[in-house]
């Protein structure tokens, strides 16, 4: 564990000392392990101990002493360009720059003198002869590092007048829909450039020319928007001055307060400052004290928040009995009966099993848990589902197995520490990204990175990045690979014997070592399988057998596979293999989609499976909820949501309470599931937007944003954040009381008066989550699981000493091709995945500027199967599969592999899903959605589902309007 050592602050292991303050400098970040070597110095006649290789002007600040600087700050290395930072130190000649000075043993330091304030007086006299004298319409005005100089150093005329040459004349680049560059503004500090480079490591930025010259550039001399920048927003970050600023903050001014919370879109689950303006947000800033995210951002979490207040939110629930009838707006009374009506009444005529529920993975976990409780309690079944079921499951399933535990076993510190990293059937870069921007660091310091995916991402070369191996496997085959890598490695005699003897089980270690090490498995015969030359696989395998910290990080590439489950079980092989498991830089690592996948799986969301991952069937789990909510739990597990909709077409399933989640769009076979959808008598959607799903419904609950709403969430690493209220709900209600008067409709009552008491009522039931309280969230800042008596301060690396089943168990991981076969009829393959801009649905992301760069869903194809269609870059085509067909426009590029071809799902009218089949994996249902044989060919013209989900959508949007109208 890295700790961010104090020695005057009694710092905790992994704290940052106070998140709101700016020490200048980065701090000493220094193994559990190591031994620190403190040095005494003083600062303006005050003895301090800092550790080895600290900078003065870091040491000052913990002394309470603010020494001026414009080019540092501690989210950067220090650069020491403006040299306002300088000090006097006995005994040594000259002025040394404070911020590029390292402390030493029985160094005296003088911040202040006469001297040091002329000097810094002639150089803040430099930079404002050279910048306009607009403070009081600055954007900036109260929140600039410059304007604050001017005034510590006693700025009081500039003798060189301001007619010299300058650069106030420089012209604004207002290309980016989030910020604006003013380089009339910029003091050429280099703090954005550094941030481009450091904490993001896109190097979208240089500075430009020399001398007066210089100047701040993206690109080639380009426009942002035209540059490689990924709008992240570090360089506005970074900025000290109002050279590059949020355009949210010119147009409405600086915030008033902030209120720190977590973001509401990816897995990695980053914390940000909301700061507001009287009840509007004015930016999202990156909390330097997120343990996640360590105050970095992307675009989506930093600038694409103003969905929440879209004038697409639908604010007052809305009732109707029938799908082809318009809405009518009701109060929540009205609507909550109407539901508890309808649920009553199919319940009577088909039975307790014909409703269901399904929680989301975008809803806080005390949300997700009320609603498996109303499923299990109030409907008196356990036809209870979530999203994770057509991403993470097979996660679940594979390594509850493997390792004894449904979840990843790092934090994303650990990533500092590892040596060989294979990423697997994800793209950080888009999905992940701000924890991409950490594994490039470490890329960038020497550590090789193995790519297995189809495509060619943006991490098997950018800039300073260069991945050792790319295996371009065939979508398909992912366990035909990782068996051959594992083959290799016991050929090698590469595993780590030690580490088998001590913490796996003998028999069937034994029993996976015959399997494994049959020639079907070797990488000679899996090339032919996977397409990637037997000599690439073994190369990779030595350098990940060899690896001191070997590190394994897999995404949706993985899992949404026929054998999805069955590849999660062969990483955890690997992993066990070669002893990489159960210390830091190593580990097996699902990044996950969904900002709380992670939650809503721990939260008993599965049919199957009670909060914690324990299944219903054992009467001692059952017993204590039970107990407390006073019912009867049913002991066999309920539908999984494709059995909900083979059940709704059969007409056996009749009800289904959905919140937050988009089934219609984001679930395979677009037609099949419209075909259940319609079939229900009763839908009640809680979302935020009138979203695809709940133009189907019955019954529409509105949502509150995760502005609007308390909480937690729980991120990739088990990590637990809290979600905090920023706004008023603009409903009236937060998603758990309307789960709450919803139950109570249904006549089980539930009486929490707070979020923080569904919380406690988890830790009261959950083992793992026995030591978690918004109290003890508020004073960590964030837990990772589990967090009990055994780990008070929470678990950031799992199976230390052994792993949670006891002994880890090798599972025979046998390669089965999916039914999914290329054909004369349908001779590419489908693969789909995501874009930065965007997020899942779509739903969110469709109502920013975020559009701008990615405003349809394209289908990206390899040149020479474009030529050999006579399809040209920009075309539309039509994508036929067995399932549907659909139309997309072609991306001809060589990111793709001859014979693949690959799209996203972000935009309904698309349809990408039309075209995705029902396969799935076999342990989980989790949908193939990687792997779908197609045809495309150039189409002038809708496809048949397109024209008539535009005609329904319209007709949809047309009862909408009508009820907001007639209201
Ligand atoms: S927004 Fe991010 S990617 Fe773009 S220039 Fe700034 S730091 Fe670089
Ligand atoms: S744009 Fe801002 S951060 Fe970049 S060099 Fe100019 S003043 Fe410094
Ligand atoms: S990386 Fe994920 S959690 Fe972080 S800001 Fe981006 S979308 Fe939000
Ligand atoms: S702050 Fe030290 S040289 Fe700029």
């Amino acid at each position: 564990m890295l700790q961010y050592y104090d020695p005057n602050k009694n710092s905790q292991p992994g704290q940052v000392i106070d998140p709101r303050r700016d020490y200048g400098t980065p701090a000493i970040s220094i193994d559990a392990d190591e031994t620190v070597q403190l040095v005494t110095l003083s600062i303006d006649g005050q003895e301090v101990k800092m550790p080895e290789g600290t900078s003065i002007m870091r040491a000052a600040a913990h002394l309470d002493i603010n020494i001026p600087r414009l080019c540092a700050t501690d989210s950067l290395q220090a650069f020491g360009s403006c040299r306002i930072c300088l000090v006097q130190i006995e005994g040594r000649k000259g002025f040394p720059a404070s911020c590029t000075t390292q402390v030493e043993e029985g160094m005296i330091v003088r911040t202040q003198s006469q001297e040091t304030a002329k000097l810094r007086r002639n150089i803040m006299e430099l930079y404002i002869s050279d910048h306009p004298l607009d403070c009081l319409t600055c954007a900036a005005n109260g929140d600039c590092q410059l304007q604050d100089m001017a005034g510590t150093v006693g700025l009081r005329e500039v003798r060189y007048g301001y007619h010299g040459e300058n650069h106030l004349d420089a012209v604004k680049d207002e290309s980016h829909s989030y910020f604006t560059f003013d380089p009339a503004k910029c003091i050429v500090c280099s703090r954005c450039v550094r941030a481009c480079e450091e904490v993001q490591g896109t190097f979208a930025l240089t500075i430009d020319g020399r001398g007066f010259e210089s100047k701040v550039s993206a690109g080639q001399n380009e426009a942002f928007m035209d540059s490689e920048c990924v709008s992240c927003g570090a360089c506005v970050q970074a900025c000290p001055t109002a050279t590059l600023m949020e355009n949210s903050v010119i147009e409405n001014g600086l915030p008033e307060h902030d209120v720190v919370t977590t973001c509401a879109y990816c897995g990695v689950g980053c914390a940000f400052k909301a700061e507001v303006r009287g009840d509007q947000v004015v930016r999202m800033v990156p909390f330097k004290g997120g343990k996640a995210n360590r105050g970095h951002s992307c675009v989506k979490g930093r600038f694409a928040f103003g969905y929440s207040t879209h004038k697409d939110r639908i604010t007052k629930p809305m009732i109707r009995n029938n799908i082809d009838e318009p809405w009518q707006q009701a109060s929540w009374e009205e609507a909550v009966e109407f539901a508890a009506n309808k649920i009553k009444t199919i319940q009577k005529e088909y039975g307790s099993d014909s409703v269901g529920g399904i929680t989301s993975s975008r809803c806080t976990n005390e949300e997700t848990y009320l609603v498996q409780k109303l499923v299990r309690a109030a409907f008196g079944n356990n036809n209870v589902d979530t999203c994770a079921r057509v991403c993470h499951s097979p996660t679940g399933y594979g390594l509850k197995t493997t390792l004894g535990e449904s979840a990843g076993t790092q934090t994303f510190d650990s990533i500092e520490k590892s040596d060989v990293i294979i990423v697997i059937g994800a793209n950080p870069t888009d999905a992940h990204p701000v924890f991409a921007s950490r594994m490039k660091r470490r890329l960038r310091e020497g550590a090789k990175l193995i790519v297995a995916d189809p495509r060619r991402i943006d991490l098997v070369k950018s800039p300073h990045i260069d991945s050792e191996h790319h295996l371009n496997l065939l979508p398909g085959t992912n366990v035909a690979l990782l068996n051959a890598l594992a083959h290799v490695i016991v050929r090698e005699g590469l595993e780590d014997k030690e580490f088998i003897e001590l913490r796996c089980e003998d028999d069937a270690f034994l029993h996976w070592k015959e399997f494994i090490s049959d020639p079907k498995n070797s990488p000679e015969a899996m090339a032919q399988v996977t397409g990637v030359p037997a000599e690439r696989i073994i190369a990779a395998a030595k350098l990940y057998g060899r690896a001191g910290n070997g590190a394994i990080y897999y995404g949706l590439g993985v899992t949404e596979h026929s054998q999805g489950s069955t590849a999660v079980m062969a990483i955890a092989n690997l992993a066990m293999l070669t002893g990489n498991i159960g210390r830091e830089g190593v580990g097996v690592n699902p990044l996950r989609g969904q900002n709380n996948v992670q939650g809503a799986c721990d939260m008993g969301s599965f049919p199957h499976e009670l909060p914690g991952y324990r299944h219903v069937s054992i009467d001692s789990v059952r017993e204590p909820f039970e107990k407390l909510w006073g019912v009867t739990i049913k002991n066999e597990p309920g539908l999984r949501i494709p059995n909900m909709f083979d059940a709704a077409v059969a007409g056996r399933f009749k009800g289904l309470y959905c919140q937050g989640e988009d089934l219609a769009q984001s679930d395979p076979n677009t037609q099949h599931v419209e075909d259940a959808l319609r079939n229900l008598d009763c839908l009640i959607v809680q979302d935020i937007f009138l979203n695809e799903t709940a133009k189907f419904a019955h019954v529409f609950l509105p949502g509150a944003s995760f502005l609007e709403k308390d909480g937690t969430f729980t991120n990739a690493e088990r990590r637990i954040s809290p979600v905090r209220k920023v706004m008023a709900p603009l409903s009236g209600k937060a998603d758990w009381e309307v789960t709450m008067v919803l139950s109570k409709a249904l006549g089980f009552e539930m009486n929490y008066q707070h979020p923080s008491e569904i919380m406690d009522e988890i830790a009261q039931l959950t083992p793992t989550f026995e030591g978690v309280s918004y109290q003890r969230l508020d004073e960590e800042g964030s837990i990772q699981w589990p967090c009990n008596d055994a780990s008070p301060y929470g678990t950031p690396i799992m199976h230390v000493e052994e792993f949670v089943r006891g002994e880890g168990f090798f599972a025979v991981t046998e390669y089965v091709a999916t039914d999914e076969k290329v054909t004369k009829r349908f001779p590419l393959l489908m693969t789909t995945g995501r874009v930065l801009s965007q997020y899942n649905v779509g739903a969110q992301t469709r109502r920013t500027d975020n559009m701008e760069w990615h405003s349809e869903d394209v289908l990206e194809i390899h040149p020479h199967d474009a030529e050999y269609r006579g399809i040209d870059h920009g075309d539309m085509l039509q994508v036929s599969s067995r399932a549907g067909d659909t139309m997309l426009r072609a991306d001809i590029t060589e990111r793709v592999q001859p014979g693949v071809v690959y799209t996203t799902f972000h935009h309904p009218e698309t349809g990408a899903n039309v075209v995705t089949t029902d396969n799935s994996d076999w342990a989980t249902n989790c949908p193939e959605y990687k792997v779908t044989a197609v045809e495309v060919r150039k189409m002038r013209g809708q496809s048949d589902w397109q024209s008539s989900y535009e005609k329904f959508s319209q007709q949809q949007v047309a009862f909408l309007q009508e009820a907001e109208t007639q209201a």
